[in-house]
């Protein structure tokens, strides 16, 4: 696997045939075997992505906060179909199953950074920066540091919580 991760980063991250032959021969392993792991973990893409990749988290929590108006935007901004560059060649999407940010619900990934706490409006402005070649600052949208509640919150001596 660690193998694998490298290949795809030294491969503008993706993996192809060759690698994972590459792989196979190095261990002394069957080739259908680095090929089966490869396959199974959706981490490795084995066809070429855009330099700006974005997965759009669409479990659960994230599809009850609007994910599908984020996927919406990436059919309507980088490329009607999932995995597809993008006209301007720089961008691809697809959506994947929870990232482990559902706190921040919904959420994104793109390349090694998360965006979290998004609405139709940061996902616009997130996109359009993108296609232009200028990813904009990751972290919450909502101003929020980390997943710490938007406003801060005291706890009384009786242990309530007020704002
Ligand atoms: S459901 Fe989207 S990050 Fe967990």
């Amino acid at each position: 696997m660690p193998f694998l991760y490298l290949a795809q980063r030294q491969n503008s991250n993706w993996i192809p045939l060759a690698a994972m032959k590459y792989i196979a021969k190095y261990l002394s392993m069957p080739y259908i075997s680095v090929y089966e792991v490869a396959t199974f973990y959706t981490m490795y893409n084995l066809a070429p992505v855009g330099k700006h990749f974005i997965q759009v988290c669409t479990t659960t929590p994230c599809l009850l906060r609007g994910a599908d108006k984020i996927v919406n935007l990436c059919k309507e901004k980088i490329s009607p179909n999932e995995n597809e560059i993008s006209k301007k060649g720089n961008c691809s999407w697809m959506e994947v199953e929870c990232l482990g940010a559902c706190v921040s619900a919904p959420m994104i990934q793109i390349n090694d950074n998360y965006y979290e706490d998004l609405d139709e409006k940061s996902t616009v402005e997130i996109l359009d920066s993108l296609i232009k070649d200028k990813p904009l600052k990751p972290g919450s949208y909502r101003g929020r540091k980390n997943t710490a509640p938007e406003k801060e919150q005291k706890v009384k001596a009786n242990g309530e919580k007020h704002a």
